[in-house]
């Protein structure tokens, strides 16, 4: 498949950078993933908009404006062999002598786009629901900035995996704050609940899209702290992001969420999110 690096559209073997990238040194870089259905994509402009957020978070000036940015996703979307698909986007500060100081003379970022196949949620797992266990979220306190650096939602991811469950919910001092890679939502007396958008969470393209979904649907929404024993006594508990859309947890910690099926405000926010796409 081609991709984009630097300026020039290049067979992904041949993309290659230097070892001395501040992204691979220090994981000094931002990512966006941009999904798309039948080659167009969905909610880019939030995506821009938090790309924007994170490069200027970190002080990266990629000297783009939010037309090419607009432009490079669309173009890779073009190349992409799947209707489906999701583009991955990632800005590192650029090359440099190692040295964890930003270098005093600005360096040219490095930007690299590729386009991968996505396969929507299946039926297995929109009607069975997903299995997670709790940990204690122990990522820095810059999870507002969708940084490179993951080695924190690896773990987390695999402890998932070595659990035998689909993800992680993680709770900072007694709170929920989010997955490995997705926020979670909580439903009790059929109101949907997620924790507040601040620093100890990514805040999803889906947060606002599925708050504006339950408000169709009439589902009463609140973003508020949530603790461990509510997240525990749910009546249902959900997961989204860009590849995973809007998921059902029908066991947790071992335990049936509720009736041990996906829940009746899962419907509602699945069936709306099946209709944006549509
Ligand atoms: N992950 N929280 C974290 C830590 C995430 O990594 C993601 C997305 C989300 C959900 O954000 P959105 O709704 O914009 O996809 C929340 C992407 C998909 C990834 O890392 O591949």
């Amino acid at each position: 498949s081609i991709v984009y690096l630097n300026g020039d559209y290049v067979r992904l073997g041949d993309a290659k950078i230097s070892v001395l990238d501040r992204g691979f040194i220090f994981g000094d870089g931002i990512y966006e993933v941009v999904p798309a259905y039948g080659r167009k994509p969905f909610r880019m402009a939030a995506h821009l908009a938090r790309l924007e957020r994170s490069l200027a978070a970190i002080g990266i000036k990629a000297g783009r404006s939010r037309d090419d940015w607009e432009k490079l996703v669309l173009d890779m979307l073009k190349r992409s062999p799947t209707a489906d698909c999701m583009v991955y986007l990632q800005v590192t500060r650029g090359v440099a002598k190692r040295d964890h100081a930003f270098p005093k003379n600005a360096l040219v970022p490095t930007v690299f786009c590729m386009v991968s196949p996505f396969t929507r949620p299946d039926a297995p797992h929109r009607e069975q629901g997903l299995s997670v266990v709790s940990m204690p979220d122990l990522r820095w306190l810059h999870c507002e900035i969708k940084s490179v650096s993951l080695l924190g939602n690896v773990l987390a991811k695999q402890h998932a995996i070595e659990a035998g469950v689909d993800e992680v919910v993680q709770f900072r001092d007694g709170f929920l704050s989010e997955g490995s890679s997705c926020n979670i939502w909580v439903v009790k007396d059929g109101v949907l609940l997620a924790p507040p958008r601040n620093n100890l969470i990514l805040e999803g393209i889906r947060y606002r899209f599925l708050e504006e979904l339950a408000g169709d649907a009439g589902v009463s929404f609140e973003s508020r702290p949530v603790s461990e024993a509510e997240v525990a006594q749910a009546d249902e508990l959900m997961l989204s992001s860009a590849t995973k859309e809007v998921l059902p947890i029908v066991n947790y910690n071992g335990k049936s969420v509720g009736s041990g099926k996906p829940g009746a405000v899962y419907a509602k926010l699945r069936a709306g999110y099946d209709r944006a796409i549509a």
